[in-house]
């Protein structure tokens, strides 16, 4: 009995102890972090890679999500710029009306980090992402080789999202000049709402029907998207028979891309973006000078000291060279079926 009280005592006492350390809280540089959904796998590791990061780093991170309104992420920095944060990192619902977040946190001194997607129209201190124009290359030039010709299928993500235009000039490029000659018809050419893969589903729907089922290409801006479509495709036995992009290098289209069902997906390694928001908080908290925000992006206000990171294109042939040698998707979770 007196070893049980031990044995108990000792573990309260460990875990006082191991309460303390969580996430090198207490005492650490306060940063913010607002991201805008974890409804999508993305979304989620930029969220574990941040909090490992800070972890790490000693930093407290105060994590809050905004579930893909614009008003609530307002509220919640908000809260954030008032629990005496240092710096907030801002992954954007709205590219536009998030300028007023990046505003208020300036009148209190906190230095604003613009994450993945850019805020417009105001003095954001910094830009970390991926070179999201490069991105929509990667889709436009893999996929108008696949098929220089025929019925395309052209998806735009979220007309809020700064990126959503990126990923769609980029793979415009490619589209563009063979639909000017006549050789690809766009029968479609929509944005999909807040990036719903259900939205995406729908519009798919639509165009399989609207043309006869003759669909030769379909541009998804990201895995979620492309999901919806595959569905759509799937209920007509087309799945597989459609060559189909994607971007994020999610699970769910990885398997995908091994059963022969989605074409490619570009891969983001979220664990560098989040790595590097991180160390970039803590300088900025310190007031040093960031030498790697060495190119600019402009957005409608500003240049924006930016750091971009390289996407990768990934189909069958190099995804588990690119994704599981990474240690990014594990094989047994890709290969389970
Ligand atoms: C973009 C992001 C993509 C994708 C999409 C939907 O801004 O760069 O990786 O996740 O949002 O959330």
């Amino acid at each position: 009995m007196k070893s049980f009280w031990k044995v108990l005592s000792l573990s309260v006492v460990a875990l006082v102890f191991l309460a303390g350390c969580g996430g090198g809280k207490k005492g650490g540089i306060k940063v913010g972090l607002s991201l805008p959904t974890q409804r999508e796998e993305r979304w989620v590791r930029d969220k574990i890679k941040m909090e490992e990061e800070a972890k790490k780093l000693g930093v407290d991170l105060k994590v809050q999500i905004s579930d893909n309104d614009a008003q609530k992420q307002l509220a919640q920095c908000e809260n954030l710029i008032a629990q005496g944060i240092k710096v907030l990192i801002l992954a954007p619902h709205d590219a536009n009306s998030a300028a007023a977040i990046v505003e208020k946190a300036h009148k209190e001194g906190i230095k604003v980090i613009s994450y993945d997607r850019l805020v417009m129209d105001c003095n954001v201190d910094v830009y970390i992402s991926f070179d999201n124009v490069k991105v929509g290359e990667l889709q436009g030039a893999y996929i108008t080789k696949l098929v220089p010709k025929g019925n395309y299928v052209v998806l735009a993500g979220a007309p809020t999202d700064n990126n959503a235009k990126l990923f769609r000039e980029g793979a415009m490029k490619y589209i563009k000049p063979l639909a000017d000659k006549g050789q690809i018809k766009i029968v479609m050419d929509q944005w999909v709402k807040d990036w719903q893969p259900a939205e995406a589903q729908k519009l798919m729907e639509q165009a399989l029907t609207a043309n006869k089922n003759k669909i030769d290409a379909v541009l998804a801006p990201n895995d979620g998207t492309a999901g919806g479509c595959i569905q759509a495709l799937a209920a007509q036995g087309l799945a597989g028979k459609v060559p189909i992009t994607g971007q994020d290098a999610e699970l769910a289209a990885a398997i995908r891309i091994m059963k022969g069902e989605q074409t490619m997906t570009v891969f983001k390694d979220t664990r560098l973006l989040g790595a590097k928001a991180i160390e970039v908080a803590i300088k900025m908290a310190k007031g040093e000078t960031l030498t790697e925000a060495n190119q600019t992006v402009n957005n409608n206000k500003i240049d924006v000291p930016s750091i971009l990171l390289t996407p990768i294109a990934v189909d069958k042939n190099n995804l588990e060279e690119v994704l599981i040698k990474s240690g990014y998707l594990k094989k047994e979770d890709v290969f389970k079926n």
